[in-house]
């Protein structure tokens, strides 16, 4: 049992920066190193990788920053990572040549110099190596990122994104937040329409070495657990993940160990670093930043009463609303009610508007207000989310593992495997206080009321937008692992077993070349069952229209099935990663523009032009091989 963490001592750790050596810029200075927490009291620490600030102490999170618009901030970041990886590494995958402890700081989100960009090969290592675009490292070996703040408020977050290694990096703790703060929103906070900057809720997951498996050599009991194996066919013909060693009867092709796998379901969900925490509140207003900082997992949530023990079984009426009024890209144009029948606020795959909750994939985030002024003091609420795993199509109760019954609740105490989790449902309890002091001032409902209004979203307009038609790609690897890819509609490659793909490797020559400053609308036909959050470096897009067609009569044109229909009620603001489903084209627009930096920024060694990515964000994906150059042309 142990309370959320939150923002600053005891909890998440802010970085502190430096205003006085470099006028009008926060200069931050952090270390990438090794250090141990605990997500649970009932758990041993456990042995991370993560960022603080050079003088602080590392936590989970460490490293978060609060920045300004327009105010410049410089990252300065040392590699203190030792040589050897708490995880298991495949050395098989692009770019595993490099060093275990390589990294490459990422502000997913950012709008920066692609030099500050963090790509997969701007990689840097403790020692002399760097990856062949890494063009940003100082005389004593750290790396500099710049980051102009050329944007509205919102939440960020900065991750590990060095390749071959990305999703380890990211699983071992290197992310954490940035939040952007303007006038606009401090004049909400001023004006008394919100009630606070947020506490941050960073949804992940994590597994646990049990001891049980001989084989796993990469950490102790309470260490994170990561597979190691590709994948086992259960004698009753079910593939799953190997969590342990191989079972008898299964069966395995001549598969690397460690091996890669398609994606990563961890058994234990963790918010803000803590296993089936509680937050304590009174009746009043409350605004949450989620982030869905997991690897593959989506997270579908709803807020229930419950009882005293918080268990799955026991939860009942829906909670109070949940009110969005932020994206990736800031604010939404209006308020959108989530978690209250019966206004739907998105569609399902045939059109129909059914949707009440919050649906986020990887790397979504989303500003929420919940206003607890009319829960009886006493109550319980448990944060609750029941997306199967993988999404849509996957395990409905999403207990990946073993399919066991719930035995953890949110705010309870866990039953370990040997039984800690599995349990990625009851995430968060909220417990309610009685009120002390005034009740809240009604102007706290005025954004939810449209009294006060969101900044508006402009338009992009499409008419004379060049249009892309690109693919999303599931495939074999030379080894038989599944692999997906990213493709252009025009050209058809043919893959290891000779059949035609359409996809192609993040090595390949750049496809996505446009001009600075055009307009492009991206029609992206997803060939494969998974929902794919695609993620955008440099851009922020707008979601234009999602449509289904055939996907078995693919040519390299589409032959539509239904009409096109637009974009969920919460996704009307800016975005920069999208849910794209199977079976459908999601229609995209944005405009390449590019920060305005006091210094001359050269092109990319390697691609020429200013060298971004376009990429899914389900980090198994990202890595075996769902990842593109964009490249920016001058
Ligand atoms: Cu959050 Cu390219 O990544
Ligand atoms: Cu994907």
């Amino acid at each position: 049992i142990q309370p959320l963490p939150g923002l600053g001592a005891g909890g998440i750790p802010l970085a502190t920066p430096d205003r006085a050596s470099i006028p009008g810029t926060d200069l931050y200075t952090i270390e990438a190193g090794e250090y141990r927490h605990q997500f649970h009291p009932d758990l041993p620490p456990s042995r991370l990788w993560g960022y603080a600030d050079l003088n602080g102490v590392h936590g989970y999170l460490g490293g978060l920053i609060v920045a300004t618009r327009d105010r410049p901030v410089r990252l300065r970041v040392h590699n203190r990572l030792p040589a050897q990886h708490p995880l298991p590494v495949d050395r098989t995958l692009c770019g595993a040549e490099g060093p275990d402890n390589r990294i490459a700081v990422h502000l997913h989100g950012g709008f920066v110099p692609w030099t500050s960009d963090g790509g997969p090969t701007s990689w840097f290592s403790p020692g002399n190596l760097q990856g062949e675009t890494c063009l940003n490292r100082n005389p004593d070996g750290s790396a500099e990122y710049y980051y102009p703040n050329q944007q509205s408020a919102r939440l960020m977050w900065y991750h590990d994104h060095a390749m071959g290694i990305t999703r380890l990096n990211a699983y071992a703790g290197l992310a954490t937040g940035y939040l952007v703060t303007d006038d606009v929103e401090q004049g909400f906070l001023s004006g008394g329409a919100l009630p606070s900057i947020g506490i941050p809720l960073v949804l992940q997951e994590k597994t646990f070495v049990d001891g049980k498996d001989p084989n796993y050599t990469w950490g102790q009991v309470g260490d994170l657990w990561y597979p190691y194996l590709y994948e086992w066919q259960s004698p009753t013909g079910r593939w799953d993940y190997a969590p342990f060693a191989e079972p008898p009867g299964a069966v395995s092709g001549p598969l690397p160990v460690p091996s890669c796998v398609p994606e990563f379901f961890a058994d234990t969900p963790v918010v803000n670093g803590a296993a089936y925490p509680y937050l304590e509140v009174q009746p009043r207003h409350y605004r949450f930043r989620i982030l869905n900082g997991s690897q593959a997992r989506f997270y579908n949530l709803q807020l229930y009463y419950a009882d005293a023990s918080g268990a799955e079984a026991n939860l009942g009426r829906p909670g109070p609303a949940m009110v969005q009024i932020g994206t990736e890209g800031g604010f939404l144009p209006a308020p959108v009610t989530l978690n209250a029948p019966p206004q739907p606020i998105g569609f399902d795959p045939a059109g129909n508007a059914v949707r009440y909750t919050l649906l986020l994939a990887p790397a979504e985030r989303a500003d929420i207000v919940i206003d607890f002024s009319n829960v009886p003091p006493g109550s319980r609420l448990v944060l609750y989310n029941d997306a199967p795993a993988p999404f849509p199509m996957g395990d409905p109760l999403n207990d990946y593992f073993t399919g066991d019954p719930d035995q953890t609740a949110a705010g309870g105490a866990p039953t370990t495997r040997a039984g800690f989790g599995p349990n990625t449902r009851t995430l968060l309890q909220f417990r309610v206080l009685p009120l002390q002091g005034a009740r809240d001032p009604a102007s706290y409902d005025a954004i939810a009321r449209g009294l006060v209004p969101l900044p508006p979203v402009p338009a992009l307009d499409p008419a004379h937008a060049k249009v892309r038609d690109l693919t999303l790609n599931e495939d074999f690897d030379e080894l038989g692992r599944l692999i997906q890819r990213l493709g252009t509609a025009r050209q058809a490659g043919v893959d290891s077993q000779g059949l035609p793909t359409w996809g192609r490797n993040y090595m390949d020559p750049a496809t996505e070349t446009p001009r600075a400053g055009d307009v492009e609308v991206w029609r992206v036909f997803n060939l494969t069952g998974d929902t794919h959050p695609v993620h955008f470096h440099l851009v922020n897009v707008q979601v234009l229209s999602r449509q289904p067609f055939d996907p078995g009569a693919w040519n390299g044109k589409p032959r539509f099935t239904g009409p096109a229909r637009p974009p969920d009620a919460n996704e009307r603001g800016w975005k920069e990663t999208v849910r794209m489903n199977p079976g459908e084209c999601t229609t995209v627009i944005m405009r390449f523009d590019l920060p305005q930096v006091p210094f001359a920024v050269p092109q990319s060694p390697r691609t020429g032009g200013y060298e971004y990515v376009w990429h899914c964000h389900i980090l198994e994906h990202e890595e075996h091989d769902m990842m593109r150059p964009l490249v920016v042309t001058p």
